[in-house]
């Protein structure tokens, strides 16, 4: 895979005494960082990068050996350099120290949905039109349309097509999670069944944990029902255990709403020691955990409610 990455000049990064080769080498471990240059994607040519960042190919000969003196990088002959395998995950409660500061959820999600289309969009959430499974869709669609009027004007049942809730049933129980069909509930979207879920089982002044930082439109949600939200600061494993820990026994909380796999905005996904420990916590402390997962795409696993009966006793 070729690099599609571009790289500022590097007379943009170059801070206080950083030489031209620091520059360089700091723009590619960013990319790294950040995951715009993923383990085994071929970096730019020597003299395309030297061009891009305005600075002489000797600069960036000698910045991509250092790189690949700490292993970050290596060479294949005949064919260029390339990414390397691990990539350290961002560490992010140290990527800067945390703040307390105003988040105007709407805001966000008016950059996400108006911004051109050459703009990236980090924290969306959604993933590229390209990588979704057109070809079937179009195949649903049409066949959708061939369907019996009823089908395609009528109400349906009030917990939503039970076809699909029997395909959805058999998917659960593949991941271990036993739930009867009229235990299903379909919604419109994610968002709508976090909101059924929050009318349920949330009254104004209650608290609520998310993960900070955390999908925008949770906090946009939350406030709606009147709750108060405390972060969790999350690391590349899930939330911080100490931290979720000390929050159970000052706040109270509820709910803890979080997305487990391909977390938003982060990228980490919840390692199975620090799930079993918030499942231990939220037994002990009456909390109902709800995972949102956006995209059956991006993860196998179905969204859940822990303790699954609370949230479908209604
Ligand atoms: C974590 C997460 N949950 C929910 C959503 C939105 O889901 P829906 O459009 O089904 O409401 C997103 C959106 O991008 C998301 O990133």
């Amino acid at each position: 895979m070729l690099s599609k990455t571009k790289f500022a000049p590097a007379v943009d990064r170059t801070v206080g005494a950083q030489t031209s080769t620091g520059a360089v080498m700091e723009a590619i471990r960013l990319k790294q960082a950040t995951r715009a240059l993923a383990p085994g994607e071929k970096l730019p040519s020597i003299r395309g990068l030297a061009a891009n960042m305005q600075v002489s190919p000797s600069t960036v000969i000698e910045a991509y050996d250092r790189l690949a003196a700490e292993g970050l990088i290596h060479a294949r002959a005949g064919s260029g350099f390339y990414v390397s395998g691990a990539v350290p995950s961002r560490a992010l409660l140290e990527a800067e120290p945390p703040r307390d500061r105003a988040i105007d959820p709407l805001w966000v999600s008016r950059q996400s949905l108006d911004a051109r289309p050459e703009m990236l969009k980090p924290g969306c959430g959604w993933l590229p039109a390209d990588w979704m499974p057109n070809a079937a869709l179009r195949r649903a669609i049409r066949r959708l349309a061939r369907a019996d009027d009823a089908v395609l004007t009528d109400y349906g049942g009030t917990r939503g097509s039970p076809a699909l809730r029997h395909i959805l049933v058999r998917q659960f129980a593949q991941g271990g999670i036993e739930a009867g069909v009229d235990q299903v509930l379909l919604t419109a979207s994610g968002t709508q069944a976090i909101d059924l879920v929050c009318r349920l089982l949330l009254h104004p002044g209650d608290t609520v944990l998310v993960d900070d930082p955390c999908y925008f439109n949770f906090q946009a949600l939350l406030a709606t029902h009147r709750v108060r939200v405390v972060g969790v600061p999350y690391t590349p494993t899930g939330p911080d255990l100490s931290l979720f820990a000390e929050a159970l026994s000052a706040h109270h909380p509820r709910l803890y709403v979080t997305n487990s796999a391909l977390h938003n905005p982060t990228g980490a996904t919840l390692s199975p020691q620090t799930a079993h420990r918030l499942l231990t916590m939220a037994a002990a402390h009456d909390l109902t955990i709800v995972e949102d997962t956006s995209s059956p795409i991006s993860s196998p696993s179905p969204p859940r409610v822990w303790p699954p009966s609370t949230a479908f006793s209604a």
